[in-house]
C-alpha cells in the first residue's frame, strides 16, 4: 500500500461522507467534485491516480460510468484506484451522466505531458497489435468501444494495463468490452513491454 494509494482512498471516503451528507437536498449532481480528484478543467491528477477527462469522447466517458456505477469496473478488490472511483458514480442518475457529458465534453482538449520512459522503437511493434481497435494514430473506435489512447495521462495507461492483464479490470461477467481488452493486455509480457507500448503512444497525437 503506497502514498498515492492512502490518498486516492481518503478523499474517496471524505467525499462519499459528503455526498451522503447532501443526500436529502441533493442536487442531480454537484458537478464540481469530479474536479477534486480528476484536477481543474479535467487534466488530470497523479497524486491521487485520476485520470484527464477533459476530451475524452462522449460515448466512452457515459459507458465507463454507467459501468462503475452498476459496479462492473471497480469492485474487484485489488483494483485500487477503480475502488476510488467507483462510489463517485454510484449514485449518479441517467440524467446526471448525462448532464456530466455535456459538462466534460465543454472542456478544452489538452494532450497530457510524458512521464514514462522506454523503448520508442519496441512499442511501436507492440501497438500494431493495438492499433486494430484503438486506430494507428490511438484516435479510438467507437464501433468497438475502444477509446482513444493518445493524450492520456501515461501513469494512467500503464496501471489500465497491469491491472487488464492481473484480472483487475475486465473480469467482471457483464463488462465485455473490458474482457475483449484483456487478453490484449496479456500480450504484453513484462512491466517493460508495457512502458514501452505507453511511450509509443505518447508519440501519437489526434490534432
Ligand atoms: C475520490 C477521487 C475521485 C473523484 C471525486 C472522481 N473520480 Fe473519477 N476516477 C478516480 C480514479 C482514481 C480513477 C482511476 C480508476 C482506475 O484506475 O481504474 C478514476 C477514473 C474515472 C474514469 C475512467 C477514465 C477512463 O479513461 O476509463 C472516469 C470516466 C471518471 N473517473 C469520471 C469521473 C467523474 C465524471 C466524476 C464526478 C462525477 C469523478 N470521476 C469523480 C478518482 C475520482
Ligand atoms: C480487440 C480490440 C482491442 C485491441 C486489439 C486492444 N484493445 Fe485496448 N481496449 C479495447 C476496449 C474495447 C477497451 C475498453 C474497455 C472498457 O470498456 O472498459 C480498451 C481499453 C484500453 C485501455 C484503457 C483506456 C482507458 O481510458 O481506461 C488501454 C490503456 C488499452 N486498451 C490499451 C491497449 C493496448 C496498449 C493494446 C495493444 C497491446 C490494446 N489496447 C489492444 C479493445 C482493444
Amino acid at each position: 500500500m503506497n502514498l498515492k494509494y492512502l490518498t486516492a482512498v481518503g478523499l474517496g471516503l471524505l467525499l462519499t461522507t459528503t455526498l451522503q451528507a447532501a443526500e436529502t437536498e441533493r442536487e442531480p449532481f454537484d458537478d464540481r467534485y469530479c474536479t477534486t480528484c480528476h484536477g481543474a478543467d479535467g487534466i488530470g491528477n497523479e497524486g491521487v491516480q485520476a485520470p484527464r477527462l477533459a476530451g475524452m469522447e462522449d460515448w466512452y466517458l457515459r459507458d465507463q460510468l454507467v459501468k462503475f456505477r452498476e459496479g462492473i469496473r471497480g469492485t474487484h478488490p485489488e483494483d485500487t484506484e477503480g475502488l476510488a472511483m467507483q462510489p463517485m458514480a454510484a449514485k449518479l442518475s441517467d440524467e446526471s451522466i448525462e448532464d456530466i457529458v455535456d459538462w466534460v465534453g465543454s472542456w478544452d482538449y489538452v494532450p497530457a505531458e510524458a512521464t514514462i520512459e522506454g523503448e520508442v522503437d519496441a512499442g511501436r511493434q507492440l501497438y500494431s497489435s493495438c492499433a486494430s481497435c484503438h486506430g494507428r494514430n490511438g484516435e479510438g473506435n467507437e464501433a468497438l468501444g475502444a477509446p482513444q489512447l493518445a493524450g492520456q495521462n501515461d501513469w494512467y495507461l500503464v496501471t489500465q494495463l497491469k491491472n487488464f492483464k492481473a484480472g483487475y479490470r475486465g473480469s467482471h461477467p457483464d463488462d465485455v468490452r473490458g474482457r475483449q481488452m484483456q487478453p490484449m493486455a496479456q500480450m504484453l509480457q513484462n512491466e517493460q513491454a508495457i512502458d514501452n507500448v505507453v511511450a509509443y503512444i505518447n508519440t501519437l497525437s489526434v490534432d
